[in-house]
């Protein structure tokens, strides 16, 4: 329907609008010339292996083998995919919270495992120990941390973590935290949770948002041996190894372009305030974003429409695209999530139609 619509503005967009980085491209193109064009090793080159695992090192103080605990991956999520069906089996239960991200809950499901959501709209989408405690049983296998957030931008802090880890260690549950965003954070260094429990914690990241590779599907999954090694023949069985191209093109991203985020990001700060300084003109109950590029908004109490008819609502009448709340589970009805991965130009003519639509809704 979207696509029906000819100056429709969409701000739905889930992906860095930026090109990859030249030298990266470049290294790709010179691994073709270079008849790089093999199998790698299952867990991927050990070059890239031993570059990922500086990067997280020096990036988030993370002690990972390039040997041994780290798997190159065909983006993030085929590391989600391959964590969930080692650590699930039938009947067990992963505790998510809600409104997150749409691409856990079809695999937990997919192994036979229960996905439990908990409501953290009422606490400004921060999952909390407090709020973790009354839903831990003696099946529950895992617990997702996905920060910073899509779509809530929200971060959880070092004591919030630090908190979170020191229950969860000496209990035999999983922790998953899906890091994709973190060298897209705003004002605070990414912190992981791996740096306080790294024995029982499953680290996913990769290139799509840092270095704007959403394309080329390289992603990392580090974890310690013990957990590896069986995550590892899941990995290999599925896919065998990653692209052998896009690895050398990861290769030159987390060496050479070890910063190549910090050019986006200051970009994407100065439209996450400028959009941020704009909703709250237009009376919009809104979190500012700790990282990533997504606001997730609340909408108006004067719209009687769930957040499916709201989007498709805003889609005829403002030519506004958004994504509505209800795509990040149940949790997030009642919202939208919009994105400021575009242009200023774009941003501006959209937020200036949805100011329009507000005003007429009144
Ligand atoms: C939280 C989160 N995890 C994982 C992914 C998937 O990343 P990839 O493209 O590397 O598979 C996304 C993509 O939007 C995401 O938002």
């Amino acid at each position: 329907m979207v696509a029906s619509y000819d100056d429709l503005i969409s701000l739905t967009i889930g992906q860095p609008d930026f090109p990859t980085p030249r030298h990266v491209k470049k290294a790709g193109i010179q691994a073709i010339e270079e008849n790089f064009t093999s199998y790698t090793h299952n867990a991927g080159t050990l070059e890239l292996r031993h570059a990922a695992c500086d990067f997280v090192k020096k990036k988030y103080g993370l002690h990972y083998q390039p040997d041994s605990e780290v798997i190159v991956t065909v983006g993030a999520s085929e590391a989600i995919d391959i964590a969930f069906r080692t650590i699930l089996t039938e009947g067990t239960e992963v505790i998510l919270p809600g409104p997150i991200y749409p691409g856990y809950e079809p695999i937990i499901q997919m192994c036979g495992a229960i996905p439990i959501h908990i409501d953290i709209r009422k606490n400004q989408f921060r999952f909390t120990l407090e709020m973790i405690k009354p839903y831990i049983t003696e099946k529950t296998r895992c617990i997702v941390l996905p920060y910073p957030s899509n779509p809530t931008g929200v971060s959880l802090t070092e004591a919030e973590l630090k908190e979170i880890a020191s229950f969860l260690k000496d209990r035999d549950i999983f922790i998953l935290a899906d890091e994709i965003y973190s060298e897209l954070t705003y004002g605070q260094v990414h912190t992981s949770i791996a740096s306080f429990l790294k024995e029982k914690t499953i680290v996913i990241n990769g290139l799509s948002k840092s270095h704007s590779m959403t394309g080329w599907r390289i992603g990392f999954l580090f974890a310690p041996v013990n957990i590896t090694k069986h995550i590892l023949k899941v990995h290999q069985y599925n896919v065998s190894c990653a692209n052998s191209i896009a690895q050398k093109a990861a290769y030159e991203a987390l060496t050479t372009g070890i910063d190549d985020a910090l050019l986006m990001k200051k970009e994407y700060e100065r439209r996450r305030d400028y959009v941020y300084h704009r909703l709250l003109s237009m009376d919009l109950e809104v979190i500012k974003p700790d990282g990533a590029f997504y606001f997730f908004v609340k909408i108006p109490t004067t719209i009687t429409l769930n957040s499916f008819d709201f989007a498709l609502d805003l889609v005829q009448e403002a030519k506004v695209a958004v994504v509505p709340g209800s795509a990040f589970s149940v949790f997030g009805e009642g919202y939208f999530r919009l994105s400021f991965a575009c242009s200023q130009e774009t941003l501006e003519t959209g937020l200036n139609r949805i100011n329009k639509y507000l005003i007429s809704k009144k």
